[in-house]
């Protein structure tokens, strides 16, 4: 569990989600998907209940190279990072992240926090090994603060979305992690 004060002086709470999340969960993924076109799904597009949530952190949870953290202002998620490391033993060791926080708190700090907190998880593990990722290839925001944390870009993947008649190439990026 960590705290922090933030840019806005509001204290920030990150800790490891539990099953007795998945409500706030819900209303912050349901809160997101309207807010980025950057996501892999838009408003209304993907099933969000209490009850997938809850099963999204249970399967995280059930395993040891996989975690969900929740970053909490004011009683509600205001964003969260996960990571889901390989089910198969030539796979253990790398997975891959996804990282959002609501728009209302962009530019906090909280994306920062976020990263930070999965690193040092993952450094602890002494199981994961590598950490990958997907990005629109235009997401210069998130791409600038994985690139901050030592993500490299590995690969170009085209027409990995299509949104309202366009397609947008992602970026594959990976972070080696060596203790
Ligand atoms: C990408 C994202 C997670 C960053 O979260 P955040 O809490 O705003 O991040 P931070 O406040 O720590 O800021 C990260 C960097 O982005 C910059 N930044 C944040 N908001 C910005 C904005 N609106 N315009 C320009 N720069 C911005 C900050 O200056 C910061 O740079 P620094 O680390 O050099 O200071 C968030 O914007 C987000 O959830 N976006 C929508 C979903 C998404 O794109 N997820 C990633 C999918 S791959």
């Amino acid at each position: 569990m960590k705290f922090v004060t933030m840019k806005n002086g509001k204290e920030l709470q990150i800790r490891r989600a539990t099953e007795d999340d998945a409500e706030c969960m819900a209303r912050f993924k349901a809160g997101i998907s309207g807010e980025s076109d950057f996501l892999s799904y838009g408003e209304n597009e993907i099933v969000i209940s209490a009850e997938t949530e809850r099963d999204m952190i249970r399967a995280h949870n059930e395993t040891d190279n996989s975690v969900v953290f929740i970053a909490l202002l004011d009683g509600e998620i205001a964003g969260f990072v996960n990571f889901r490391g390989g089910a198969r033993l030539r796979k253990r060791h790398e997975g891959e992240m996804g990282i959002s926080v609501r728009q209302k708190y962009w530019g906090l700090g909280i994306g920062n926090q976020l990263m930070d907190v999965l690193i040092d998880w993952a450094r602890e593990t002494k199981i994961i090994r590598k950490i990958n990722l997907l990005t629109r290839a235009d997401n210069e925001t998130a791409i600038r603060l994985y690139e901050k944390f030592g993500f490299q870009k590995e690969g170009l993947i085209t027409r990995d979305l299509y949104i309202k008649g366009i397609f947008y190439d992602a970026f594959i990026m990976g972070l080696p992690v060596d203790n």
